[in-house]
C-alpha cells in the first residue's frame, strides 16, 4: 500500500475511535449537561497542546460476550499537554464507552500516564466519569484499581495530583481521588459514594437520591472530600487553571514567580479588626489586604469555615495562608477545621510553599460532641503539621491567641521563623473574663460588691496579660507592628527566608495522629 493510502487508513481508524461510544451515547452525555472526555481535555489544556497516547488500545476481556464487543480506546483517554505553558499529564474517563467502567486495559492506560507523570515530574490531572469496576472483568478491574491507588500513594508529595469528578465516581473508585491532593466537583454532575442508593435501600431500607448521598454540595460542605465546588464545567476548568498557576510542577522546585503588584486600595488594613474585641470581622479581608493584587484563591471555601486556607502571592511568590475566621464560630478550632488546616500545611510543606498564619483564636471548641469526635487526636494534627513543616513559617497574631490555640496556630514554639503581633493582640491562657473568674474567685466572692470587683479584676488581668508585650518581652513575638506595616514585614520575611534550610533527625517516617 502506498503511503498516501496508509495515511488515509490511519485517518479513518482515528476518526472512528475519536467518536468514542458513538453519536447516540455522546448525545446522552450532552443531555446530562456534560462535555465528552476529549472536549473536557481540550477545554482545559492550551489549544493544540494535547498529545494523546494509546488511542488504539482495546480491551481483551472474553467473558459475558465481551469478545464480541469493541470498546474504543477502552473508555479512557490519556496524554499530556500544557496549561498556560506548564506541562501536565492527564486522563479522562469516557462515559460514552461502557459507562467509563474500569477494566484491565483501561486501568493500564491510567497507570501508564501516572508512571509518565511521576517520571517526568509533572502534575497529574484525572477526570473521573465512570460506573466503577467493569463488572464483566471481575478481579482484573479490582487489580486495576489497586495499581492506581498504589501509584497515587507513591506519587503523593512528589508531583501534584488533581482529581476532577465529572460524573459518577462510585464504590472503591472514590479512593483514587481521596488519595490525591485536590478534588474538584461540579454542581449536579459530580456523584461520589462508596455504596450507592440501591445498596442503601436493600441493606437499610432507606431511600436517598444520588445527589443527597454524594453530590457536589455534600462533598464541599459536609464531608470535606472536595476542595473546590463549581456551578459548571467551565468554572471548574478555570479553577484548575488557577490552581496550577499557584503550585510548583513537583517537590524539587518552587512555584513560578510572577510580576509583583501591590494590593488593591479598597482594603484598609487598619480598619478591619473592630475596636470591640467581641465583634467579628472577615479574616479574608486581612489576607486580601496583604496579597499581590489582593488575590486570594480560597480552598475548601464551604467546609469548616471557622478556618480559612488558600493561596495568594507576596512579591510574586506563591504563599499558603492559614487563618482563623472570627465570623464563623468565633474562629475556634474543632475537629474539621483542624483536619482542614493540618492537611493544607502538609501540602505547602511538601511543595516548598511558605506558610503565613493569621491568628485570632479563642481556643478549641468545648463540648461533649467534640471530645467524643476525637478533638484531641484531630487537634494534634495541626501541632504535628506545623512542627514538622520546614518551609518558611510566618505568623501574625491579630487579636486573640488563647490557650492551646496560641500554641497550635504556628507559634514560635512550633518553630515559626517570624512571629509578629498587632497591638490588638491578646496572648494569654484564656480570655480575661474566664481567667478573672477563676484566679480571683475568692476576692470576688468576699467583696461587698462582687460585680464591681469582678470588673476590676478583669481589667487588672487585661492590663497584665491581654496584650502582646509580655510575649514580646520573652522573645516569643519578634515584633509588635502596626497593621499597615504587615505587608512590608511579610515581604521581608518571604524574601529573607527563600533559602531556608532545616535538618530534621533521620527517620523512615513519623506517626502523625491520623
Ligand atoms: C460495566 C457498566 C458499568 C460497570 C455502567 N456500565 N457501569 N458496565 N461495568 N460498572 C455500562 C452500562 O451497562 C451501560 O451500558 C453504560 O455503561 C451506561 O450506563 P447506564 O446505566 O445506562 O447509565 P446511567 O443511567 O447514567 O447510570 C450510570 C450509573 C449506573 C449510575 C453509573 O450505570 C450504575 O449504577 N452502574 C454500576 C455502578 C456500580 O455499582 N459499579 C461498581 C462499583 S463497585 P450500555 O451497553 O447499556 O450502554 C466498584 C468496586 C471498585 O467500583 C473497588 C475498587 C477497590
Amino acid at each position: 500500500m502506498a503511503l498516501n493510502s496508509k495515511i488515509k487508513e490511519l485517518k479513518e481508524k482515528r476518526e472512528k475511535l475519536l467518536l468514542g461510544g458513538g453519536q447516540q451515547a455522546i448525545e446522552k452525555q450532552k443531555a446530562m449537561g456534560k462535555r465528552t472526555a476529549r472536549e473536557r481535555i481540550m477545554t482545559l489544556l492550551d489549544q493544540g497542546s494535547f498529545t494523546e497516547y494509546d488511542l488504539f488500545v482495546e480491551h481483551d476481556a472474553r467473558d459475558f460476550d465481551m469478545d464480541k464487543k469493541s470498546l474504543p480506546s477502552d473508555g479512557v483517554i490519556i496524554g499530556s499537554g500544557t496549561i498556560d505553558g506548564s506541562p501536565v499529564a492527564i486522563y479522562a474517563q469516557d462515559f460514552t464507552v461502557a459507562g467509563g467502567s474500569l477494566g484491565l486495559m483501561h486501568s493500564r492506560k491510567i497507570t501508564k500516564i501516572m508512571d509518565h507523570a511521576l517520571r517526568m515530574r509533572v502534575p497529574l490531572i484525572g477526570i473521573n466519569d465512570s460506573g466503577g469496576a467493569r463488572i464483566q472483568e471481575g478481579v482484573n478491574s479490582l487489580a486495576g484499581y489497586g495499581e492506581i491507588f498504589f501509584r497515587n500513594t507513591i506519587s503523593s508529595g512528589v508531583i501534584p495530583q488533581i482529581s476532577v469528578i465529572l460524573g459518577p465516581c462510585a464504590g472503591g473508585a472514590v479512593y483514587s481521588p481521596a488519595l490525591t491532593d485536590f478534588v474538584f466537583v461540579v454542581d449536579k454532575i459530580s456523584k461520589m459514594f462508596i455504596t450507592g442508593p440501591e445498596v442503601i435501600k436493600t441493606v437499610l431500607g432507606e431511600e436517598i437520591s444520588m445527589e443527597d448521598l454524594g453530590g457536589a454540595r455534600v462533598h464541599s460542605e459536609i464531608t470535606g472530600n472536595a476542595h473546590f465546588y463549581s456551578e459548571s464545567e467551565d468554572e471548574c476548568f478555570a479553577g484548575i487553571k488557577k490552581l496550577v498557576s499557584f503550585i510548583p510542577r513537583n517537590n524539587s522546585t518552587k512555584a513560578g514567580v510572577i510580576e509583583p503588584a501591590e494590593p488593591l486600595p479598597g482594603f484598609n488594613i487598619d480598619k478591619i479588626v473592630p475596636d470591640d474585641p467581641t465583634l467579628p470581622y472577615d479574616v479574608r479581608d486581612v489576607i486580601r489586604a496583604v496579597t499581590d493584587r489582593s488575590d486570594f484563591f480560597e480552598i475548601m471555601e464551604h467546609y469548616a469555615k471557622n478556618i480559612v486556607i488558600g493561596f495568594g502571592r507576596i512579591e510574586g511568590r506563591t504563599t499558603g495562608f492559614v487563618a482563623n475566621q472570627p465570623i464563623e464560630m468565633a474562629g475556634v478550632l474543632d475537629v474539621d477545621s483542624s483536619d482542614k488546616a493540618a492537611r493544607f500545611i502538609r501540602y505547602c510543606d511538601a511543595f516548598n510553599i511558605p506558610i503565613i498564619t493569621f491568628v485570632d483564636i479563642p481556643g478549641y471548641l468545648p463540648g461533649v460532641d467534640q471530645e467524643h469526635a476525637g478533638v484531641i487526636r484531630h487537634g494534634a494534627k495541626i501541632l504535628y503539621s506545623y512542627s514538622e513543616a520546614t518551609v518558611p513559617k510566618i505568623t501574625v497574631i491579630l487579636r486573640k491567641a488563647y490557650g492551646g490555640g496560641y500554641i497550635a496556630m504556628g507559634s514560635r514554639h512550633l518553630r515559626a521563623d517570624y512571629v509578629l503581633a498587632w497591638p490588638t493582640a491578646e496572648i494569654a491562657v484564656m480570655g480575661p473574663e474566664g481567667a478573672a473568674n477563676i484566679i480571683f474567685r475568692k476576692d470576688i466572692m468576699s467583696s461587698d460588691d462582687p460585680e464591681e470587683t469582678r470588673k476590676q479584676k478583669v481589667e487588672e488581668y487585661k492590663k497584665k496579660f491581654a496584650n502582646p508585650y509580655v510575649a514580646a518581652s520573652k522573645g516569643y513575638v519578634d515584633a509588635v507592628i502596626e497593621p499597615s506595616e504587615t505587608r512590608r514585614f511579610l515581604k521581608h520575611s518571604i524574601i529573607v527566608s527563600e533559602n531556608k534550610e532545616v535538618q530534621m533527625p533521620q527517620k523512615k517516617h513519623g506517626l502523625p495522629p491520623f
